[in-house]
């Protein structure tokens, strides 16, 4: 998310660290040699095949003559209108949205702020999710297209000075300390729900009494698993031996594992933390402090709720992640708390009374989505991650266990999970000029890691743990934010979204800021109102094609959002039409059932013209396109030329607007039924520019919705779930 994009710098700070000052390489070399032209678009995408892509699960990819034509709904106009808006022929309805109830005899939600007990109702700013099918026995069911479950991340809150006001009846305390009921409201909010949800007499609801139903919060008992578990790293006054830990938090992206099981990434978790502004003399500045250094914690920082003033109990004191304690091991104290989260942590949507996991092989940093690539027998399974903060890397988790058929379905999916998720090899993406790229593996073995000066590692657990810093002493490339990745059903590709960066300068000022290169090619201005937004405001997609070995790659960008009257040459590369322009793409989803990429934005930049969106694309593959050069003047007057390669031009057949949202949200999240004819889509914080001060008077909302849609009481402003169907029954895109 890009949380309060209108508030200044300082206030989105929390979810946008900028904590990579690492020296790592920007490219501005030439490319080379390109891929074949081959278009992979309707009508070839049905020769790959389900026997290339084994567990992928393809159906009806939009190739076969008795499918319907793929985007044949007509564009959705760009819009300032407080509502969800979807094409001619489609219907949008409100399912599950912050505060409802998911257990038998919770009250009915309120929506003024005097609600409690919000672990069993729904949490705040829902953002990804996945399906779960469930059969007539309510087990699962991976064929059901008319009843299962929702797993859905609840990422953060509407918050302004420390409170998530909406949820506390005159706005809450925006001073410290922090009243003990505000915190406890807040930690519940956070974290994920599974609900049940079902078709019945062709209506979508959810089953609000169904006792499949359960939350995780920011307090969960969670088992900490892979090389990390029992690291002297991880070890607290809740944990001794450095198995466990409490909750996940900032839950943004998600993942489906092969295995029935789901995967959610903890994302800005770093500035729930304070330390002390002693703190790094208490720890003799040992390496620790190079660590909270480089995950975004200097010392004296304040956490972005003040949830550690809730009083004495360890709940509140387990968010100050200060050494106060005398052990040499801090089983006295949090000093090691933040290192108990960061990960992508595994759960048993099916069954909730499994622990869940905190999967520490594939590394900790900001984590957005987890999607595997192409699932073939009796082969290693690969895992793809971003890691959202400016300038930070993309990253692959390679399985040591093999592929077997199987697990696929098996009794215990979290045994499953212990074969494949806690022992692997974890690379680091580098994007060469030409074309090329390298994933560098992150190991001891590697003496730039081994031999790092800025950080001495000590084993496997230590670089699980300490992620970004070994992809620091690589040399990995620095990104635009990488956001949510997804995998072409079609053929295995693997796309990035690339939200924004406004780091990227021409002429950078500071080691923060870093030259355009090949695969973040722009740095320009955008104008919004008076305000000029520099950098990459915008953002792009890239996408990767593996290679022969499982290093190597090749790249190419798919698309730069922009706006269709910019500049052509340097800024709206893609030639985006008014029916297709968007900015700052973030979450990313291919159907399977149709073969839709699903790009969706969390976008500040454009939001003077529109909300957030979601687009409908067909697209093609790595190579399909051209180079392109990009001519800077710096302000010396030297010249800059950045060579990188753009896909094939999207036209009217292959990207379409498909929804836009209401005013302040962003749009994320998306699950659809096996059948394609239902997708669900989560509105992330309608109304979130709603100043504190008129929390008791919706006059002054920013947005009225789902209210003004119809949904519950009250008229504050919720984050929830809707359900999209298409009129006729048909497949949604179509
Ligand atoms: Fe939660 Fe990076 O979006
Ligand atoms: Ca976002
Ligand atoms: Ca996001
Ligand atoms: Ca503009």
């Amino acid at each position: 998310m890009n949380h309060r994009v209108d508030a200044p710098e300082q206030a989105i700070d929390f979810n946008n660290e900028n904590s990579n000052t690492s020296a790592n390489p920007t490219f501005d070399a030439v490319l080379g040699a390109r891929l074949s032209r081959r278009g992979l678009l309707r009508g070839s995408v049905g020769t790959v095949g389900t026997a290339v892509l084994g567990g992928f699960g393809v159906t009806a990819c939009g190739g076969s003559d008795d499918e319907p034509a793929l985007l044949g709904f007509a564009a959705v106009p760009k819009s300032l209108a407080d509502t969800v808006a979807v094409p001619t022929g489609y219907t949008a309805s409100v399912l599950f949205a912050l505060g409802d109830p998911m257990a038998a005899g919770v009250a009915a939600y309120k929506n003024d702020g005097t609600d409690t007990n919000y672990a069993q109702r729904a949490g705040d700013h829902h953002d990804g999710m996945e399906w779960f099918g469930l059969g007539t026995d309510g087990k699962r069911n991976d064929s059901a297209t008319e009843r299962g479950l929702l797993a859905i991340n609840h990422e953060a809150t509407t918050d302004e000075k420390l409170s998530s006001f909406f949820l506390h009846a005159n706005g809450g305390t925006s001073t410290l300390p922090r009243p003990p009921s505000e915190v406890d409201k807040e930690t519940d909010i956070h974290g994920i729900a599974v609900i049940e949800v079902a078709k019945t007499a062709g209506k979508w609801g959810y089953v609000p009494s169904s006792a499949l139903n359960f939350r995780l919060t920011a307090l969960s008992d969670i088992e900490i698993a892979g090389p990390a578990r029992g690291h002297a790293q991880l070890i607290t006054k809740y944990s001794p031996t450095g198995t466990k830990t409490r909750g996940t938090l900032n839950n943004c992206g998600t993942g489906k594992t092969p295995w029935g099981t789901f995967l959610t990434g903890e994302e800005n978790w770093a500035g729930y933390f304070t330390r002390s502004a002693t703190d790094d003399a208490a720890r003799n500045n040992d390496k620790s402090v190079t660590s909270l250094k480089r995950y975004g914690r200097n010392q004296g920082a304040a956490s972005r709720h003040g949830w550690e003033t809730g009083g004495a109990e360890d709940k509140y004191q387990r968010w100050n992640n200060s050494k106060l304690g005398a052990s040499t091991d801090g089983r006295d104290d949090y000093r090691n708390e933040m290192n108990g989260m960061g990960y992508i942590v595994e759960i048993d949507a099916y069954d909730k009374t499994r622990l869940a996991k905190k999967r520490t092989a594939l590394g900790r940093f900001a984590h957005e989505s987890a999607a595997f690539g192409k699932v073939e027998a009796g082969k290693p399974l690969s895992v793809y991650m971003g890691d959202d903060s400016r300038g930070e890397y993309i990253y692959k988790f390679v399985s040591t266990a093999l592929w077997s058929e199987a697990d696929a379905n098996a009794a215990d999916r979290m045994a499953v999970g212990d074969k494949y998720l806690d022992s692997g090899k974890l690379y680091v993406a580098k994007f060469n000029a030409d074309g090329t790229g390298t994933w560098v593996e992150l190991s001891l073995g590697n003496a730039a890691i081994s031999g790092y000066a800025t950080y001495k590692f000590a084993d496997v657990a230590d670089i699980a743990i300490n992620t970004r810093l070994a992809a620091d002493a690589v040399g990995a490339t620095k990104m635009d934010r990488p956001e949510w990745n997804a995998v072409n059903p079609a053929n295995g590709e693997i796309y990035f979204t690339l939200t924004n960066n406004s780091n990227r300068s021409v002429n950078p000022t500071s080691s923060s800021q870093y030259l355009p290169d090949a695969a973040n090619p722009r740095a320009y201005t955008d104008e919004k109102g008076t305000t000029k937004q520099n950098g990459n405001p915008n953002g792009h997609l890239v996408r990767l094609k593996e290679g022969a070995s499982v290093s190597a790659f090749s790249w190419d960008v798919y698309l730069f959002g922009a706006e269709a009257g910019a500049d052509k040459a340097m800024v709206n590369i893609s030639a985006l039409t008014a029916d297709q322009d968007f900015s700052s793409p973030d979450g990313l989803v291919f159907s399977k059932a149709t073969g839709i990429c699903w790009i969706q934005t969390d976008d500040g930049a454009y939001t003077d013209v529109t909300n957030c969106m979601m687009l409908a694309a067909v697209p093609g593959q790595v190579g399909d396109g051209a180079k392109k050069t990009l001519s800077y003047t710096k302000t010396d007057g030297s010249k800059l030329d950045i060579v990188t390669t753009v896909g094939k031009a999207a036209t009217p057949d292959t990207l379409k607007r498909f929804l836009v949202g209401p005013k302040g949200c962003e749009i994320t999240g998306l699950a659809e039924t096996p059948d394609g004819k239902a997708i669900f889509v989560n509105i992330q914080h309608p109304g979130e520019a709603t100043a504190m001060a008129d929390v008791n008077d919706a006059t002054k909302y920013q947005s009225l919705w789902p209210s003004s849609a119809g949904y519950g009481a009250g008229k504050r402003p919720r984050s929830a779930t809707i359900v999209i169907t298409k009129n006729d029954g048909g497949k949604i895109g179509t």
